[in-house]
């Protein structure tokens, strides 16, 4: 049994022999006592993807950031994560995905060093162990939320921010972690900190994510519209309206991204695949963030079984997923 084993964080205790003795505790070879093992605090978060379902370029900041406006949903296909707080040794990320850069550079790796200087606090060694399902480079905000879902989980731990403070250090970490913090159905402005809640979609609407096999440079693709200039732009007030009034149909038809002009004219498979959504029955079909992954929105959970089987033929990844609430946090 490992010192993780106690799910509350407390380690196992020795066991009594049958006489009631303890057993004693045998020193090193050089006379000195074994240490006492490090007292581990366990903790589990999930960290869910974001799909946008409006994105629209506003202009260049001058900071060098550009100002937008998007509407957010985050939805069922998830990472998983596992802290280990006080493991005495040296920090560590670890991920199931060997093309995660697993370093300093980690962006859950700069959310807790982040959490942990902004609190003053030293966890005495630290273990992250992340379980990735949301495909990288994907648009979909997959290390945004893994970082924000470290956050979430420390603040759980030591409770020293209110959650405006948290989305304050989030914004830190990344444009898109103050999102993925509040989660849920959102319209975000600013860099992507400045969010209004907006209401659950309705019910009965499914994704279906297709990743295809090129990744988009965020950096490069925003340097690509300072020039190109934006041509095609979402309706954001629509969008919002079509959210508040719970209309599947006119959500479905609003679904529209600045980038996706540009990344379809580079990349052709994007509107194959919008094509073979659409012809599944999708309501809608977009690209997220700054791609590469295309998403249709459809009403029926059969049509949208149907075009994943398709897709899976012509991309390496596709994923069904549903809308999911924002977290319950105090
Ligand atoms: O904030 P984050 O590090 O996630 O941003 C990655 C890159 O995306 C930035 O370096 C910048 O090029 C671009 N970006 C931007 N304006 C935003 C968000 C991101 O120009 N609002």
């Amino acid at each position: 049994m490992s010192p993780s084993d106690c799910r509350d964080g407390t380690l196992p205790s020795a066991s009594p022999r049958r006489d009631g003795t303890l057993p004693s505790v045998s020193p090193h070879r050089d006379g000195t006592l074994p240490s006492a093992p490090a007292q581990v605090t366990t903790l589990h978060e999930t960290a869910p993807g974001k799909l946008n379902l409006t994105l629209d370029v506003l202009g260049k900041r001058p900071d060098g950031y550009h100002e937008l406006e998007m509407v957010m949903v985050s939805v069922s296909l998830h990472d998983s994560l596992t802290l280990e707080l006080g493991t005495g040794e040296p920090w560590s990320v670890t991920c199931n995905r060997p093309d995660i850069p697993v370093g300093e550079d980690n962006l859950c790796w700069k959310a807790a060093k982040a959490y942990c200087d902004a609190a003053g606090i030293d966890p005495e060694g630290l273990r992250i162990r992340v379980e990735k399902q949301i495909p990288a480079q994907a648009g979909m905000a997959g290390g945004s939320s893994d970082a924000a879902a470290v956050l979430r989980a420390l603040n759980r731990h030591y409770g020293r921010f209110s959650q405006e403070e948290l989305r304050a250090l989030g914004l830190t970490v990344g444009s898109d972690v103050p999102y993925c913090l509040f989660g849920g159905v959102a319209l975000a402005r600013g860099r992507g900190e400045e969010l209004t809640r907006l209401p659950d979609l309705p019910g009965e609407l499914n994704f279906v994510l297709a990743k295809p096999d090129f990744s988009v440079s965020t950096p490069a693709l925003f340097r690509e519209i300072d020039g190109a200039g934006v041509t095609g732009r979402p309706d954001t007030e629509a969008m919002v309206s079509a959210i508040r009034r719970k209309d599947r149909n006119a959500i479905g038809g609003l679904l529209q991204n600045a980038f996706e002009p540009l990344v379809a004219a580079q990349y052709p498979v994007v509107e194959e695949l919008r094509q073979i959504l659409l012809a599944h029955g999708a309501i809608g079909a977009c690209l997220t963030g700054t791609g590469s992954v295309i998403f249709g929105l459809f009403c029926s959970k059969f049509r949208a079984f149907s075009a994943a089987l398709e897709l899976e033929e012509v991309c390496p990844e596709v994923h069904l997923a549903t809308a999911v609430p924002a977290p319950n946090e105090p």
